[in-house]
């Protein structure tokens, strides 16, 4: 099964790919996980990512287009994939077709997790991601068991550099302008799953679970 995922920033896109992987045994693609962990290791490409993902703005195209060529090429993504946070441009759409296209194979389900920006905030801002396996809790929708320690690995919980308000906003401004008209480009095939992203994480969950039948 392939499914993307779109979302504001802090719908849950994570939250519910990590849940649905489970379910379906399908490797979840999270593009800005990708582009943290090339920040985290210093290389040239995590320099400069750094720098777009530091001001709430997209990374070029060609550069996101590549790592999802290569990611997908792989042999655990031919029984499906969950897209997080990809495409989020109609060229990244539009490049997303010409891979499954020479592949053979398509997208089952394009899910929204609409949520109206008020509640972003306080989601991002309270938001301490996993350093080790980058799971995320919340202080308090989610909070761990132990204050800075991850329930699922032990890992050290951390705030990501662009959940600040300021940024945050910035990533809205971007989602809006830039992403949220690919769900008119993905209306015209009967694949888009609009989900309300305001109930609690199960009640999302389970919305998912129903529209996708799996
Ligand atoms: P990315 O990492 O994808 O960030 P994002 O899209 O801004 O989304 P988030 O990860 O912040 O939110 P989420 O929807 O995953 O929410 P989560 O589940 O964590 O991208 C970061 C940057 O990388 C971009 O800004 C860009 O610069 C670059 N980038 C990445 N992909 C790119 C691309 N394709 N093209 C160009 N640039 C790209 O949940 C948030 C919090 O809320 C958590 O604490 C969680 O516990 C809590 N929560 C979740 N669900 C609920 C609920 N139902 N009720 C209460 N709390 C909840
Ligand atoms: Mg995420």
């Amino acid at each position: 099964m392939n499914i993307i995922l779109i979302g504001p920033p802090g719908a849950g896109k994570g939250t519910q790919a990590k849940r649905m992987i489970d379910r379906l045994q399908v490797p979840q693609i999270s593009t800005g996980d990708m582009f943290r962990a090339a920040v985290k290791e210093g290389s040239p490409m995590g320099k400069k990512a750094k720098e777009y993902m530091d001001k709430g703005a997209l990374i070029p195209d060609d550069v996101v287009i590549g790592v999802v060529n290569e990611r997908l090429a792989k042999a655990d993504c031919k029984k499906g994939y969950i897209l997080d946070g990809f495409p989020r441009t109609l060229d990244q759409a539009k490049a997303l077709d010409g891979i499954l296209k020479s592949m053979g194979t398509k997208l089952d389900h394009v899910v929204v997790i609409e949520v109206p920006d008020d509640y972003l905030v306080s989601r991002l801002t309270g938001r301490r991601t996993c350093r080790g396996c980058n799971y995320m809790h919340h202080i308090e929708y989610d909070p761990p068991k132990k204050s800075g320690v991850c329930d699922k690995c032990g890992g050290e919980l951390y705030q990501r550099d662009d959940d600040q308000e300021d940024t945050i906003r910035q990533r809205l401004n971007t989602y809006h302008g830039q992403t949220s008209p690919l769900i008119e480009y993905y209306s015209g095939q009967d694949i888009v799953r609009m989900i309300d992203g305001t109930g609690s994480m199960v009640q999302v969950q389970d919305a998912i679970t129903a529209a996708i039948g799996a």
